[in-house]
């Protein structure tokens, strides 16, 4: 089997790679083929460069994490997160139909507006509040039918830029207290936790729309005070605030909730993910 991974350098897209590379190595030599795409071969915005990759590599699977993840940039520049997110998930699709092969798409919690009191399911209505928000959803419906869409929430991992790693960050370099927004509430996910599923669920060429995130929820308040925690720092310097409160505010509004209810795999009866403190004290130790 040959996989191809686009976004291969990003929190999600290593992931990925690293732990399809394990399983090569742990198999029958030439079972399993990784092609890690970054984006020197494969430019989304390019019709012919993803095209041409994707024929060339002919996988069986691609796994399709890249996007213009920069939220608040989006706002400015809705065409070209349109370009990445939507038109580049449009040449994903086009390649992968070519040779047969399977697509896992990334999606997110900002399709949702945040409005509920309660946690979204697959099911539940969307409406996107941010420019990042519309284009992912639109890159949702690019897919074929049969490809898995994965949608998770507020990722946290080794590579790239995150909470977890701007939280330990401004602990470390800043005196005083550290003011985190209190008033959005979704489910913190580790990127390894987050890619076994996803590989699993493409490896087994799963159709279907999924949420996947670490269970529990909280708020950005509770999770940098829960870093600091396992850092064996002072959580206590964590202060609470509005979004409103933010300096300066941000370009892109935010869903106030946005948890996602695991439900297609909860109801499947498919294994969830661990709780989010867990996974996330386990990524602080590996920051450290
Ligand atoms: N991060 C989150 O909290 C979060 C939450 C919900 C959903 N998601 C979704 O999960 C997926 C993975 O997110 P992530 O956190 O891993 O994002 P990330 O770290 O920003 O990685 C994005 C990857 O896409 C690549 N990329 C961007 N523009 C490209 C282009 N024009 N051509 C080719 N590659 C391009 C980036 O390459 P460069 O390094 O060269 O820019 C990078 O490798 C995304 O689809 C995102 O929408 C993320």
């Amino acid at each position: 089997m040959r996989v191809l991974v686009t976004g291969a350098t990003g929190q999600v897209g290593s992931e990925i790679v690293r732990l399809l590379e394990e399983r090569a190595e742990s198999r029958v030599r030439g079972r399993l083929e990784v092609v890690a795409a970054g984006r020197e071969v494969m430019d989304l915005t390019s019709r012919d460069s993803v095209v041409s990759a994707i024929c060339a590599a002919e996988p069986d699977v691609v796994f399709h994490p890249g996007a213009w993840t920069s939220v608040d940039a989006c706002e400015a520049e809705p065409d070209r997160a349109f370009l990445v997110n939507a038109l580049g998930t449009r040449h994903v699709a086009e390649g992968a139909r070519l040779v047969s092969a399977h697509v896992v798409y990334f999606s997110t919690d900002y399709v949702f507006d945040g409005a509920s009191p309660r946690p979204y399911n697959e099911w539940d209505a969307t409406n996107p509040l941010s420019v990042y928000g519309r284009s992912k959803l639109a890159g949702e419906s690019e897919l074929d039918p049969g490809s898995t869409i994965v949608r998770t929430s507020w990722v946290v991992g080794t590579q790239g830029h995150n909470m977890a790693k701007t939280v330990l960050k401004a602990a470390r370099e800043r005196e005083g207290p550290l003011r985190v927004v209190e008033d959005q509430r979704g489910s913190p996910t580790e990127a390894s936790d987050l890619a076994a599923k996803a590989v699993s669920l493409g490896l087994s060429r799963r159709p279907g729309l999924f949420h996947v995130t670490n269970q529990g929820d909280t708020t950005w308040y509770g999770f940098a005070r829960a870093v600091l925690r396992a850092a064996g720092l002072d959580e206590a310097r964590v202060e609470p605030i509005a979004t409103s409160e933010l300096d300066p505010p941000r370009a892109a509004p935010r869903p106030a909730n946005s948890v996602l209810d695991n439900a297609a795999l909860r109801l499947s009866g498919e294994q969830l993910l661990p709780h989010w403190e867990s996974s996330v004290a386990r990524l602080v130790r590996a920051l450290q």
